[in-house]
């Protein structure tokens, strides 16, 4: 994909993006499973809401420990998902359709089942051993250091054989990789050159943040005393990760795969999973990580203040905003229509956010369903699969759920009898199919945000001004002549603007009919709406609220 629709340069500036869970979009081969072939048969579904970049979730062999995320085999398909013959024709179907593919590269760890780390853990003197971090116990028996793993527990594991514990920044079954060893750089080298000879678009960077470790391994300050049953995240905010991810090295991992995936014109998304935007900016300082996804946007509530505290700071920190990577909801975390408060409201404000990320210089990634206005699905206890959270709220199963697509069994997302997991949905107006065709929709609604946005994004300064709406409730923000505004209040509030209506959350019939310039009076907005205008006036009239 060397040039957009626009011909933006590079391509990948301002696309409209999408996060795919490729094990629940759809199921090809029947088994209950997403896989390649089902999401060839549903690009049209992509396309047909505007999308022009996809990331696709890990499709690798994997003893799924952590559904994928650990990885056995870098260069092949998991018989499940399909083989190489299909992975290459999703790419040449999508990119007929003009829809670029970017895959997972997860190389901060590898599967326990792993060749590589079979062989490490053979023999001390396996010449495999240094490819990962191995070190003796402490003293009194115990893990060599304080650090945590991000999914619980210490970040060691003790190997019965070999009598040396192994790091792990996430589960036991996800040993981590020695990125100072350069043989593991050199056969990375090849997995990224042996899927762009493919023809991929470029690659999401896993856990970007935490590549490089400390040299000596050095124990993490611990900034509070742990409870025995603590929860996991509170865990590890318990101590300041000075050494065990963050090490300036990382970035010199990026710059060489940077070099490579130029030679292909390819795209390198980073994972940052940080919250302080100057670590952030750090993070993608130019000639490494094209694109840093910025992940606080999944962790904030519903008020003006917050939602302009979490965006402001990423685009303050960062060299070029075209850089920052937006997500309302992922693979991870909970959907952002339930985090807003469920139903129709909390679906709007979802809707809302997106308008407003849209619209801001970087790239939104909507995740798999947002676009059906998808809430997080309940997930009892015998049904869970995701190691990770102890209940509903905190298991990642919820915003995993399958795609419904149609009235027809399993909402036709599989033609098996069960699915891996339960749906989100009840009823058949959730479904793509009755959404497609509805006026006024959820996906109507996104559709037509992302028409809006591809008939105003040339040209658009990168610079963008907040608007002075004091604690009214409202937030909004100009780029050149585009003003984008959210009310985050309950009830209408005037904004004080006028201009021409471009898209609005209520209606979006608006973008397509081109509503009429309203200079004449300044627009109202319904609580938890957004509305986008073109207005040649920089500031609210009225101060906007009343
Ligand atoms: C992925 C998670 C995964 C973790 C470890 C994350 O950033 O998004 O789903 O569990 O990396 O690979």
């Amino acid at each position: 994909m060397s040039s957009g629709p626009d011909a933006r340069s590079p391509w990948w500036r301002g696309v409209v993006g999408y996060s795919l869970y490729l094990r629940s979009f759809a199921d090809g081969n029947g088994d209950g499973v997403g896989d390649l072939r089902g999401l060839i048969e549903h690009l049209d579904h992509l396309e047909a809401l505007g999308i022009e970049l996809v990331w696709v979730s890990p499709f690798y062999p994997s003893p799924l420990a952590d559904t994928g995320y650990d990885v056995a085999d870098h260069c092949q398909v998991d018989p499940a998902y399909g083989d190489l013959g299909v992975f290459d024709e999703l790419l040449s179907a999508a990119h007929d359709r003009g829809i670029a593919v970017v895959i997972d590269l997860v190389a901060n760890h590898t599967s326990i089942e792993h060749p590589w780390f079979r062989a490490a853990r053979s023999d001390r003197d396996d010449p495999h051993r240094n490819r990962y971090i191995w070190r003796d116990p402490a003293a009194d028996g115990g893990p060599p250091n304080n650090w945590v793993s991000y999914f619980g527990g210490s970040a060691w594991t003790l190997d019965e054989t070999t009598g040396q514990y192994y790091l792990h920044l996430f589960l036991s079954e996800q040993p981590d990789l020695n990125w100072r060893e350069p043989a593991v750089s050199s056969a990375f080298d090849d997995i990224l050159r042996f899927w762009l000879d493919r023809g991929v678009d470029g690659f999401r960077i896993d856990v970007a943040q935490g590549m490089v470790k400390d040299e000596h391994l050095r124990a993490n300050p611990q900034l509070a005393e742990v409870q025995l049953d603590a929860d996991r995240l509170v865990e590890w905010a318990s101590f300041e990760h000075r050494h065990d991810i963050f090490q300036p090295e990382s970035l010199e991992v990026f710059a060489r795969w940077k070099q490579i995936c130029d030679g292909y014109d390819a795209l390198l998304l980073g994972e940052v999973s940080v919250a302080d935007p100057q670590q952030f900016g750090a993070a993608i300082p130019g000639g490494g990580i094209d694109i840093g996804m910025w992940l606080e946007t999944m962790h904030v509530d519903w008020s003006a203040s917050s939602l302009r505290a979490v965006l402001e700071g990423p685009l303050g920190s960062v060299s070029d905003p075209e850089r920052i990577g937006w997500q309302a909801s992922s693979l991870d975390e909970r959907r952002a229509a339930t985090r807003f408060g469920g139903s129709e409201d909390g679906k709007q404000r979802a809707l809302s956010l997106a308008t407003m990320l849209t619209f801001l210089p970087g790239v939104l990634f909507l995740y798999q369903g947002e676009e059906l206005g998808l809430e997080q699905a309940v997930v009892e206890p015998e049904q869970r699969i995701d190691p990770v959270g102890h209940d509903t709220a905190s298991s990642r199963d919820g915003c995993r759920s399958p795609m419904p697509w149609n009235d027809g069994p399993n909402f036709g997302f599989t033609t098996s009898s069960s699915t891996w997991l339960p749906f989100a949905v009840t009823g058949v107006d959730d479904t793509a199919d009755a959404q497609r065709s509805t006026r006024g929709s959820w996906f109507d609604s996104y559709r037509s945000l992302f028409g809006a946005w591809k008939a105003h994004r040339s040209g658009l300064p990168d610079r963008v001004e907040w608007l002075d709406f004091a604690d009214t409730g409202l937030l909004g923000f100009r780029r050149g002549a585009v003003v984008v505004v959210i009310n985050a209040a309950a009830g209408p509030l005037d904004t004080g603007l006028s201009g021409s209506l471009i898209y609005d959350t209520c209606d979006p019939a608006f973008c397509e009919v081109h509503a009429a310039p309203s200079f004449d009076r300044t627009l109202t907005l319904q609580g938890g709406r957004a509305m986008v205008i073109l207005s040649p006036s920089a500031e609210p009239t009225s101060g906007g609220g009343r």
